[in-house]
């Protein structure tokens, strides 16, 4: 997959894109990720990309020319993402991310100060994103999340150090608690479940506990989820146990 990033600080990237799971997508190929310079696309002969808003107001909006220049030169096949990061946007999910994840290529668009000209949502960005319901000051560090969060389901990736389909959000529940040696810390012990690894067991446990921590902690997510018979036991012996407790 190629990720093609228009920002205006591409220095911004090269710590997190040169370690651990992205610096490895590189390295095998799975993912490519060019970045462009924002400034390099301006037509004014100073390298200005921002000017102030129409109708006044506080700081500085970035001018629509430098976007649509560096997507006309990047010339993206029909049916390419152009992906405006925007605390505006949708709501970044597991599920958009896996979308994603089957693009051969994407084109980011990082926005900076007050934001980027209408014009550019309007005509040239094909969806937006939101990495959360919080301000940043630009959209480098959004781009960095979206990357990540792509990048680790394309295939190979991970290897098989890890399995993303049963992380949080890819089957729609949390993840059930996880546990590694030793056995007994500080007074605080592996459920004996674990311990003895009775495969089917252990299945069920994870399921009720996935189901348990969802239940509790976002249970919007719960009617989204495809949920069996043996999950709606499952979560009717959780909601039994709770009321007991309290
Ligand atoms: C300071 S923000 C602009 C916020 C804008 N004035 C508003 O109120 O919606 C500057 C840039 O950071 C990026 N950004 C900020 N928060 C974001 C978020 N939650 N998700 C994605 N991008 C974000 C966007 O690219 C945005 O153009």
């Amino acid at each position: 997959m190629v990720v093609d990033v228009v920002t205006l600080f591409p220095e911004y990237f090269s710590g997190p894109l040169n370690c651990s799971v992205l610096a490895r997508a590189q390295v095998a190929g799975a993912l490519r990720v060019r970045l462009w310079n924002l400034r390099d696309f301006t037509p004014d002969k100073h390298g200005k990309v921002d000017d102030t808003p129409y109708g006044g107001g506080p700081g500085m909006v970035l001018r629509p020319e430098p976007f649509f220049a560096a997507v006309a030169a990047l010339a993206p096949p029909e049916g390419t993402p152009v992906i405006l990061l925007t605390p505006q946007g949708e709501p970044l999910t597991q599920r958009r991310a896996a979308a994603l994840a089957k693009q051969e290529r994407i084109v980011v668009l990082c926005g900076h100060y007050e934001g980027v000209d209408e014009r550019v949502r309007g005509r040239l960005a094909t969806e937006e994103l939101s990495i959360g319901d919080y301000v940043l000051s630009g959209g480098e560090p959004a781009a960095l999340v979206l990357i990540d969060a792509v990048a680790r389901l394309l295939p190979g990736v991970l290897g098989n150090e890890a399995s993303p389909e049963e992380e949080s959000f890819s089957t729609g529940l949390l993840e059930y608690p996880q546990y590694t040696r030793p056995a007994e810390y500080a007074g605080l012990e592996v459920p004996e479940v674990l311990r003895r690894g009775h495969h089917a067991e252990v299945r069920r446990w994870r399921r009720k506990e996935a189901l348990r921590r969802t239940y509790l902690r976002r249970p919007e997510l719960l009617p989204r989820a495809a949920l069996t018979e043996e999950d709606r036991q499952l979560l009717a012996e959780i909601i039994e146990e709770l009321s007991e407790t309290t």
